[in-house]
């Protein structure tokens, strides 16, 4: 299986954009699917933040994931893309009184909760409405995850989740409020993790807290534990399928599941990253004293990650297949760090070129801006063009 990156369909759409790769989306979902249907408590909730192009959104659908969203706007785009409701999770730290209405009105699967004040607001909403809101505690696990400082989430230090010590203190709040059902427990310890010893630790902590509840009588019917599956950014064409098989099996050997639990899964990335790349054209090649820069008509405003968390993402040149040259590929954006790469090896690059930069259907597309009144970039799937 390999990214197919079709330059002849590509001519005559404006530049940048994205061009997803449907049979990479649907051999990923197969993939998912094959490893949770080993299991008929498991449950995996795309997490909506990494990608809404709503042709996305349709072959997810499609495949019978659920949601996990994290704002309102989120929430009313995947209504829109056809989800079930009951599917939806949805989290977040600062949740708008608007935006708990709404989950409510739609009669939505559950609340992550993640403070007192947050649980209190949630409550009297639902007592108004007439609801009652089934809600899970987001726990701060203390987990660390060996993945980039801006993208690590279950540290103590971290803003996410509730700490340990109130879980019970947390707990027997909602059990004593009207409008809400206290369900589970939700984690989640960051994003691009690869090391699946940072998942077994998850694991084990869920363990200690659940049988640290236990004894004082309190069960679980949902134990959420939060997405962070990592892709292969350095060699996308070698691993176009991130490693399910190894990521589930960690949870099937460590995570101590009790009869009639649920286990969640909150999976972004590893769904939609490897199907998507930036299609970007050469607008100049300028030779500079100790550089040679391909300039290209995508910047920050397209794919913000190299910029904002130094990520990389492999580049190829779809037109040339010249001897190789050393270039940075920056955008035309007048900020240094609009910038893709540093000093990578592409065949000879002339202005017109189309230039793929890979592993982008994650944390792409959604994260776009206008800055400098550029236009967004479209989002076209294979489908479309054949
Ligand atoms: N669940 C929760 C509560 C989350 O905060 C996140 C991601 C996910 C699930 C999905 O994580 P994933 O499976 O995609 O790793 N913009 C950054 C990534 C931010 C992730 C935020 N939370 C990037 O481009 O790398």
């Amino acid at each position: 299986m390999k990214i197919e990156l079709p330059v002849e369909r590509f001519a005559g759409i404006r530049t940048p954009f994205y061009y997803y790769d449907t049979n990479i989306l649907r051999q990923t979902l197969d993939a998912i699917n094959t490893e949770t249907q080993k299991h008929d408590n498991y449950f995996v909730h795309y997490a909506v933040k990494a990608n809404a192009n709503l042709k996305v959104l349709h072959i997810i659908r499609e495949a019978g994931l659920g949601i996990d969203c994290v704002s309102g706007g989120e929430i009313e785009q995947v209504l829109k893309a056809g989800f079930s409701a009951s599917k939806i999770v949805f989290a977040g730290v600062g949740k708008s009184d608007w935006e708990i209405e709404l989950g409510l009105d739609k009669d939505i699967f559950c609340f992550n909760v993640e403070s007192i004040p947050e649980l209190e607001v949630i409550n009297e909403i639902a007592a108004r409405k007439g609801k009652v809101a089934t809600i899970c505690f987001r726990i701060n696990p203390d987990v660390g995850a060996h993945t980039h400082a801006h993208i690590t989430t279950g540290l103590a230090e971290n803003k996410f989740g509730i700490a340990m010590e109130d879980m019970e203190k947390v707990i027997h709040l909602a059990q004593d409020m009207k409008n809400v059902q206290f369900k589970g427990l939700h984690f989640h310890i960051g994003s691009q993790i690869l090391e699946m010893d940072d998942f077994i630790a998850l694991a084990h902590r869920i363990n200690e807290l659940q049988d640290r509840l236990e004894a004082q009588g309190i069960q679980l019917e949902i134990i959420n534990v939060g997405g962070g599956l990592g892709i292969d950014y350095e060699d996308p064409q070698a691993n176009p399928i991130p490693n399910f098989k190894d990521y589930f099996a960690v949870y099937a050997e460590h995570l101590k599941v009790r009869p009639r639990q649920t286990v969640h899964f909150e999976l972004g990335r590893a769904v939609v990253a490897q199907c998507g790349a930036l299609i970007t054209k050469v607008n100049y090649v300028k030779q500079a004293s100790v550089k040679q820069f391909a300039i290209v008509d995508a910047g920050f405003t397209d794919l913000i990650r190299p910029a904002l968390y130094g990520a990389h993402h492999r580049i190829v040149n779809l037109n040339s297949q010249a001897s190789e040259e050393k270039y940075d590929v920056v955008g035309p954006i007048c900020e240094s760090s609009d910038t893709f790469d540093k000093d990578i090896l592409l065949p000879k690059t002339h202005r017109g070129d189309l230039l793929a930069i890979l592993s982008a259907g994650a944390y792409g597309e959604i994260m776009a801006s206008c800055y400098n009144c550029r236009p967004l970039p479209q989002g076209y799937t294979s489908e479309e063009l054949d």
